[in-house]
């Protein structure tokens, strides 16, 4: 799928960020011995020295409504506002119901819409689009866009692979029509064929849980690691020049980058084939690992609190997850932006 927005009848934009992290810290080191690895190993490979971990008990709409709250906060609204809620997540509180049912719930928003869209790590970027389609087709004024994935939850600890490079986060957006600026085209595809690349074989109606699965660890991630980087570092510059050409740009006419933050590596590909300066791209993957659908607006949130996003900059933002799943989002980001984010 792949449109821009020229010919759109209204602008759409983002007018309000916020995120939320757990407290809890766990460094390279503490995770060390157990996972037979080590920091340097893993700060060599990756570029992640920590990430947050959210503690038991503690679900997705945990940290997806104080991050909600935020960003309505700074979009100078409430949830009474908002008519719809799209929670982009593959780490749910339960199976069902959805967790952006929960989420509406606790923010108080009454009987507004409330979905939630499964893309992997791109689901953030899936759930723009399918926010500014909504408002363009006049179905909704406002739509409360929440990325959040716990997928420490879903982790063998003594699985290398995969243990070294998840952290737990969530982040959103409020979408709505902007005076200038907005978003200005998008993209978004999927290879099915590298389903077990990266899954979770079991908990699922393919395969529910039993003592057997659980024994197994069959409810853990799997991943071909070298599949998953040869697949991203691939797709994520296709998707990025696929979306800049629809809009009539090249790379040079981008302000910032904000890609997934799967892996140092990954994003270094990308912005050397796209030619893209490093003062440019936006990267904290050291500090939070890979948050998943979360790891888009965390950056946003925090380029909107240290003042690198100004109204008007072209930011370009691409995600690529399981599935495998990718996708782009190009915005000019409106005056109406909540620039500063005092809240
Ligand atoms: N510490 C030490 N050694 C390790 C570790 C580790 N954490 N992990 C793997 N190794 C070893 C392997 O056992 C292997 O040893 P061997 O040669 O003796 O067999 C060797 O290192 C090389 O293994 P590879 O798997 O080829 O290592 P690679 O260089 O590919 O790095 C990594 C592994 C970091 C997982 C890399 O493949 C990667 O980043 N892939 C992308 C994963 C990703 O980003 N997934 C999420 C994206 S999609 C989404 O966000 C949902």
């Amino acid at each position: 799928m792949i449109a821009n927005t020229k010919t759109a009848a209204i602008r759409v934009g983002i007018t309000g960020v916020g995120s939320c992290v757990p407290d809890e810290i766990v460094t390279n080191d503490d995770i060390a011995e157990r996972a037979q690895t080590s920091d340097e190993w893993i700060v060599e490979r990756t570029g992640i020295r920590q990430r947050h971990v959210a503690g038991p008990g503690v679900a997705a709409s945990d940290l997806a409504s104080p991050a909600a709250e935020r960003a309505l906060a700074r979009a100078g609204i409430t949830s009474a506002d908002v008519d719809l809620v799209l929670v982009a997540t593959i780490t749910p509180d339960m199976p069902f119901p959805a967790t952006a049912s929960v989420v509406a719930e606790r923010l108080g928003a009454g009987q507004v819409a409330a979905y939630d869209l499964q893309a992997g790590c791109t689901g953030f970027v899936y759930a723009l689009t399918q926010a500014y389609a909504t408002i363009v087709a006049g179905l909704a004024r406002r739509v409360l866009v929440v990325g959040v994935d716990l997928l420490t939850k879903y982790l063998n600890w003594e699985d290398r692979g995969t243990c070294i490079l998840f952290g737990d986060g969530a982040g959103a957006a409020v979408v709505e029509e902007v005076s200038d600026g907005g978003f200005l085209s998008f993209e978004l595809g999927n290879d099915g064929s590298h389903v077990e690349d990266l899954y979770v074989p079991a908990g699922g109606t393919r395969q529910p849980a039993t003592a057997g699965s659980v024994a197994a660890l069959d409810h853990t991630m799997r991943m071909n690691g070298r599949q998953v980087f040869k697949f991203a570092t691939r797709v994520m510059v296709i998707s990025a020049q696929r979306v800049l050409a629809s809009a009539g740009f090249e790379p040079a006419d981008i302000d910032l980058y904000v890609p997934h933050q799967a892996n140092k590596r990954i994003i270094d590909h990308a912005v050397r084939e796209l030619g893209i300066p490093e003062e440019k791209v936006v990267v904290n993957v050291d500090r939070f690992g890979n948050t998943s659908a979360a790891s888009i607006p965390i950056c946003l949130d925090e380029m909107l609190r240290d003042g690198t996003v100004a109204p008007g900059a072209r930011v370009l933002m691409t995600g690529v997850g399981t599935g495998i799943t990718w996708g782009s989002a190009l915005i000019e980001w409106p005056t109406d932006g909540n620039n500063g984010g005092s809240v």
